[in-house]
């Protein structure tokens, strides 16, 4: 359905969990998060009934995201029935790629079409400072499981940090120029444990231009502004929330673990969507769609107004 400002809503992320295996420093807190009661969290079939009236409202692209979605068990029985839901023609997740080579494949079997993993960096070291706890290699044996388990059109995600990864940039690049992927640079957003963070970690998509003065426009993707890597089939993507913001693109509503749909990742505004059924739940989402905002307000230097950390949200 459409919403106020007549952005079609198209698009469903759903947080499975808000845990995760690694704490990267500008998502989680080192000590981690609470565990949440189990009873906070939605079972599956709470999230599918959620999600199918979604479909109804005309969702037909779904996205699974954490924390790491791959730590919850029993998620890839969940993945191939979002797949079997009426009018669903995309299916994808977002990992951290660090648990993907013991299932790349059955993702794929499940039905997932589109994959992103999430690597910022490709120093071992740096990986480790940044993650706290994770390994490159991990994450790089998912990234080649997931190539050999014939994912096409996967897509790596780096958020791009001043002072920590900014000076990777040709390497990320030439990493997807290698394996004929799409990397994408995220601007880091102000939200969480990076909120209160001095300006100089914040750094525009338009420094990676300047690093890599050779990148061809291809065009856009309503998010991400896409170019070319000469000589290769590699396409490196912009996303710049912070300093291109795409809020009048933007096609998508949230579904949180413990069941709340949040209209757009930068506001505080939440749903209740738990213990709803039938009419009562497509009326919920529906409300849930008509709050949704115009825009943010990063660019203007204001902080996110979401009462979540990125790790319960996402992305
Ligand atoms: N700004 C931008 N991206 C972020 N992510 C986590 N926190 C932030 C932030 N503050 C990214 C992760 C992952 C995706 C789920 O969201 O690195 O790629
Ligand atoms: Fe986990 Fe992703 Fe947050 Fe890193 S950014 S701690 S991988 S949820």
């Amino acid at each position: 359905m459409d919403d106020l400002y007549n952005r079609k809503i198209d698009y469903l992320r759903i947080s499975v969990t808000d845990r995760c295996n690694l704490r990267c420093f500008y998502c989680m807190p080192e000590c981690g998060i609470e565990k949440s009661r189990h009873s906070d969290i939605a079972s599956f079939e709470e999230l599918y009934e959620m999600a199918l009236a979604c479909t109804a409202l005309g969702v037909h692209k779904i996205r699974v995201t954490g924390g790491e979605p791959l730590v919850r068990l029993g998620v890839l029985a969940f993945l191939k029935k979002l797949g079997g839901l009426p009018g669903v023609d995309t299916l994808c997740i977002t990992t951290n790629g660090s648990l993907l080579a013991g299932c790349a494949n059955e993702l794929k079997e499940a039905g997932v079409n589109r994959l992103n993993i999430s690597l910022d960096t490709l120093n071992p070291e740096k990986y480790r400072r940044i993650s706290r706890v994770g390994t490159l290699s991990a994450a790089l044996d998912g990234f080649h499981a997931a190539l050999s388990a014939g994912f096409e059109n996967i897509k790596v995600n780096a958020v791009l940090i001043g002072g920590v990864n900014d000076d990777e940039i040709e390497d990320l690049v030439n990493f997807a120029g290698k394996y004929g992927i799409t990397l994408r640079f995220i601007e880091l957003m102000p939200i969480g444990e990076c909120a209160g963070w001095d300006k100089s970690h914040f750094i525009s998509g338009e420094t990676v231009l300047k690093r890599v003065p050779g990148l061809v426009p291809i065009g856009s993707d309503g998010v991400a502004r896409l170019y070319g890597i000469p000589g290769t089939s590699g396409r490196v993507g912009l996303i710049s929330p912070v300093s291109h913001r795409f809020c009048s693109d933007c096609n998508r509503i949230r579904i949180t673990s413990d069941g709340k749909l949040k209209p757009c990742l930068h506001s505080e505004e939440e749903i209740n969507l738990r213990g709803l059924h039938g009419e009562e739940l497509l009326s919920a989402i529906k409300s849930g769609i008509l709050k949704k905002p115009l825009r943010h307000h990063l660019s203007e230097g204001e902080i996110s107004g979401s009462a979540r950390n990125m790790n319960a949200i996402g992305g």
